[in-house]
C-alpha cells in the first residue's frame, strides 16, 4: 500500500515555506561567518565566527562602520547597491582565501536594503581542489609577472661587447654615442654578428634604462598576428576580442625602448603603420578608433640589406629613411681577425661558467686555424664551435684537432692549381659541380646557424620554404628535422656535434 504523501507538500505556498526553512538551516550550518550591511554599505550585524576570523578584539563595536574599514576589499557595498548577488567568489581575508557568496536583501516591496555576506570555505569540503587550483594558479601567474618584469629588462651591457680590433672599438663607439640620444636606431649587420647584444646595451646606457625594453621579432610571428602585437587590440576588435584592451609592444614599452628585430621582414602593409608611428608618436589598436600618444624609443635591426630590399621595391622606401638616421654597422667577425683571440677567452669563460667547469683556452695552432676559417655565423658561430670543441677536448687547450668540424680553408684565387697541372679527370659536369657546392654551402649555412633554418636560409640569402626545397632535394633534411624554434642552440649543438663526427 504506498504511503500518503502529506498535504502541506501539494501545496505551492507550503513547499516553498518548507524549503526556504530547510536551506535555512543547511545555510546556517554551513557558513563560517556571516556580516550584513545596510544600503549605504555600513555594518549592521556581524557574527562571532566572522569577528574571531578577522581577529577583532572585541573592545570596540564594529556596528555602524563603513565594510571596507573592517573588511578590506570587501565588495558587499557593490552588491548593496547593485541588487546582484555574488554566489560563489574567492576572497582573500588576510593571510587566507576563503570562499564566499554575497547576496542583497530586499524589503518585501522589493527595495534594496542592504547586503548579506557569508563565508562558506572549511565546511565545503567539495571546494576544496577549486581553492587549491585557484591558489596555484595565482601563485604561477605571481612568478610569471615576475618573469615578465625582468625579460623587460636588459641583459646585456657594452662591457659584454667583447673585441679590440680597430672595427669593434669604433662600432661600440658609435653605440655609446647612439644610446646617449634619444633617436630612432637602426643596427645592421650578418646573423650573429652581436645587434641583439647592442640593442639591449644601448636601452641599458639610455636615459631610458629604468624603463622597459620590449622585443618583438617581425619574422618570427606571423602576418596575421604582427599587427596585433604591435599596436594591441581594443574591446570586441573582432570576435574573441572580448572586451578587455590588450596593450601592443608600444603601449608596454612607453616611456623605454622598442626593439624592432628582423625589421626587414616586416610585412609591406605595416610598414605604413610603423611610420606613422614614428612620425606621430601616436598608435592606433586593431578595432578602434582611438589614436593614443606613445613615447617609444626604436632600436630595429635585420641583416638584411634593406637599401637592396627599398630598390626591389620590397621595402618601403620612406621608412627606411626614418629607421636609418642612426644606422650602425656591425663587422662581420672575418673582418676583425684581431678580436679571436679574446673573443675565445670570453665565449670560453661563459661557457665554462655556464657548465660549472675549468676554464680551458684555444692553442696558438688553435687559434690559427680558427682564423683560417670564414664564419659566415660570426660570434654565435664562434659560441657553438668552441662549444662542440669542448665536448671532445680532455686536455686544458683546444688544437686544430678539435675543429675537424669546420669545412677545409677556402682556397684563395691566387693558390688555384694552374690548369696545365689539373688532369682533365678531375673536371666534373658543371650542373654536378655547382650541385656539389649548394650542398656544401647548405651544409655550412646549418651548421654555422646550429640548424636554425631560419636563420640558415638567411645567411644564404634565400627563403626559409626555398631552403625546405632544397633540402629535400638533397636528401638532408633527416639529418638536419625540425627541432622546433624553441630548442635552445645548446642542444641543437650537441645533435650537431654527433652528426658531423
Ligand atoms: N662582440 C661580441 N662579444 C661577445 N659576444 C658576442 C659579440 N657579438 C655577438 N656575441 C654573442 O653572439 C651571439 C649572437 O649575437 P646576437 O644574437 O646579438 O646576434 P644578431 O646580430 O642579433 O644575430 P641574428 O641576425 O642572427 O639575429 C650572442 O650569444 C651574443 O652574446
Ligand atoms: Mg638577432
Amino acid at each position: 500500500m504506498s504511503r500518503e504523501i502529506p498535504v502541506r507538500l501539494t501545496n505551492e505556498a507550503d513547499v516553498r515555506s518548507l524549503a526556504t526553512s530547510a536551506l535555512l538551516k543547511l545555510f546556517d550550518s554551513l557558513y563560517e561567518g556571516a556580516v550584513v550591511v545596510d544600503r549605504v554599505g555600513r555594518i549592521t550585524w556581524i557574527n562571532d565566527k566572522y569577528k574571531a576570523l578577522i581577529g577583532w578584539n572585541g573592545a570596540e563595536s564594529i556596528e555602524g562602520r563603513p565594510v571596507e574599514e573592517v573588511i578590506p576589499n570587501s565588495r558587499l557595498r557593490a552588491v548593496a547597491e547593485s541588487g546582484q548577488a555574488e554566489m560563489l567568489d574567492i576572497f582573500t581575508l588576510g593571510s587566507r582565501q576563503v570562499v564566499v557568496s554575497r547576496i542583497p536583501l530586499r524589503d518585501d516591496n522589493g527595495t534594496l536594503i542592504g547586503a548579506l555576506g557569508v563565508i562558506l570555505y572549511d565546511r565545503l569540503q567539495a571546494l576544496r581542489p577549486i581553492v587549491s587550483k585557484f591558489q596555484t594558479m595565482q601563485a604561477e601567474l605571481v612568478s610569471a609577472r615576475r618573469e615578465l618584469t625582468e625579460n623587460r629588462q636588459a641583459k646585456y651591457r657594452f662591457s659584454q661587447f667583447i673585441g679590440v680590433s680597430k672595427a669593434a672599438r669604433e662600432i661600440k663607439e658609435q653605440a655609446r654615442r647612439a644610446a646617449a640620444r634619444d633617436m630612432t636606431v637602426l643596427l645592421l649587420g650578418e646573423t650573429g654578428t652581436g645587434k641583439e647584444l647592442l640593442a639591449h646595451a644601448i636601452h641599458a646606457a639610455s636615459k631610458r634604462a629604468d624603463s622597459a625594453l620590449v622585443r618583438v621579432n617581425a619574422a618570427a610571428i606571423p602576418e596575421n598576428l604582427l599587427e596585433a602585437e604591435l599596436f594591441g587590440v581594443e574591446p570586441g576588435a573582432y570576435t574573441g576580442a572580448g572586451n578587455r584592451i590588450r596593450p601592443g609592444k608600444f603601449q608596454l614599452a612607453d616611456g623605454g625602448t622598442l626593439f624592432l628585430d628582423e625589421v626587414g621582414d616586416m610585412p609591406l602593409g605595416l610598414q605604413a603603420k610603423l611610420l606613422r608611428v614614428l612620425q606621430e608618436g601616436e598608435i592606433e589598436p586593431l578595432g578602434g578608433n582611438r589614436m593614443y600618444s606613445v613615447d617609444v624609443r626604436v632600436v630595429a635591426a635585420t641583416s638584411r640589406d634593406l637599401k637592396a630590399m627599398v630598390d626591389a621595391g620590397e621595402f618601403r622606401a620612406d621608412l627606411y629613411y626614418r629607421l636609418n638616421v642612426l644606422p650602425l654597422r656591425l663587422p662581420p667577425l672575418r673582418e676583425r681577425g684581431d678580436d679571436l683571440p679574446i673573443l675565445c677567452e670570453s665565449l670560453l669563460e661563459s661557457i665554462a661558467e655556464r657548465a660549472g667547469e675549468t676554464v680551458k683556452t684555444v692553442s696558438p695552432a688553435g687559434l690559427q686555424r680558427l682564423a683560417e676559417y670564414p664564419w659566415p655565423g660570426n660570434v654565435r658561430e664562434l659560441q657553438n664551435v668552441l662549444q662542440q670543441a669542448l665536448t671532445c677536448c680532455d686536455g686544458h687547450a683546444l688544437g686544430p684537432e678539435h675543429f675537424g668540424m669546420l669545412p677545409a680553408a677556402v682556397v684563395s684565387a691566387s693558390t688555384l692549381t694552374p690548369l696545365a697541372n689539373n688532369p682533365a679527370g678531375s673536371v666534373r659536369l658543371l650542373r654536378e659541380a655547382a650541385a656539389a657546392a649548394e650542398h656544401a654551402e647548405i651544409f655550412k649555412a646549418l651548421a654555422a646557424t646550429a640548424g636554425v633554418k631560419l636563420h640558415a636560409a638567411k645567411l644564404l640569402g634565400i627563403s626559409r620554404t626555398q631552403l625546405y626545397e632544397k633540402l629535400t632535394a638533397y636528401g638532408m633534411l633527416s639529418a638536419f628535422p625540425d627541432a622546433g624554434d624553441s630548442v635552445r642552440d645548446s642542444e641543437r649543438t650537441v645533435k650537431l656535434v654527433d652528426r658531423l663526427a
